[in-house]
């Protein structure tokens, strides 16, 4: 019998990467075998290292639709390695973030949303998809907090972040998939707690 594909998304330091973590441990104490992973791919040899390392940082040098077709490239060889197989073995899969932050971030920086679709419509649909929401005021803070950023670069970001919050927010709409919205303005076990309770829902189908 084939695994779950679980996807973990949410707007820039809404945790999505600590929940991603808190989940395989969960999955671990429970016996379950699983694959943790993330997108963009960020090993040797993967277009999501030269994504990361090349284009999201620098992204004035490039259009959104060659960042966006880089994602989707990045994303179907990601598939094609190691999200399928593990699948097929019966494992669970957990993706920090997947086709979601292509159909909300590139079309914030201009890519249209129905083309990026497109690009993706041979991605494969996740089991459930788990946003985690947290006000863009918040995901700013966290951020600072995080990288001790400058206050100038968080006010000139908090606008789009609104944006690609209201994104998430709308996404279901138009994607005929299982979307889940947790409140991320909690502590992490509590949001955990919520993953925790889709995750067993989904397994049990
Ligand atoms: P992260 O590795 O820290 O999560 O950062 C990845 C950044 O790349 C994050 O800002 C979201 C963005 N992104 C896209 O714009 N499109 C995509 O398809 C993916 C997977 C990520």
């Amino acid at each position: 019998m084939e695994g779950d594909f679980i996807v973990i998304e949410g707007i820039d330091g809404s945790g999505t990467t600590t929940q991603t973590k808190l989940l395989c441990e969960w999955l671990d104490k429970k016996g379950k075998e699983y694959v943790r992973t993330q997108e963009p791919v960020k090993e040797e040899l993967h277009i999501g290292k030269v994504i990361k390392e090349h284009l999201v940082q620098d992204d004035d040098d490039h259009s959104p639709e060659s960042i966006a077709l880089a994602f989707a490239a990045d994303r179907l060889i990601h598939l094609e390695d190691r999200i399928i197989p593990a699948l097929k073995e019966g494992k669970t899969v957990v993706s920090d973030r997947y086709y979601h932050s292509s159909m909300v971030y590139q079309p914030e920086h201009g890519a249209d949303l129905s083309w990026v679709k497109e690009i993706n419509k041979h991605a494969r649909k996740p089991d459930a998809t788990i946003i985690v929401d947290v006000p863009a005021e918040e995901s700013m803070k966290r951020q600072q907090k995080r990288d001790g950023g400058e206050s100038s670069v968080i006010f000139e970001n908090l606008d789009f972040q609104k944006n690609i919050r209201e994104r998430y927010i709308k996404l279901e709409e138009g994607l005929e998939e299982d979307i889940y919205i947790v409140d991320g303005v909690r502590s992490k076990q509590e949001v955990h707690e919520d993953v925790v309770e889709i995750v067993r829902e989904v397994m049990e189908k």
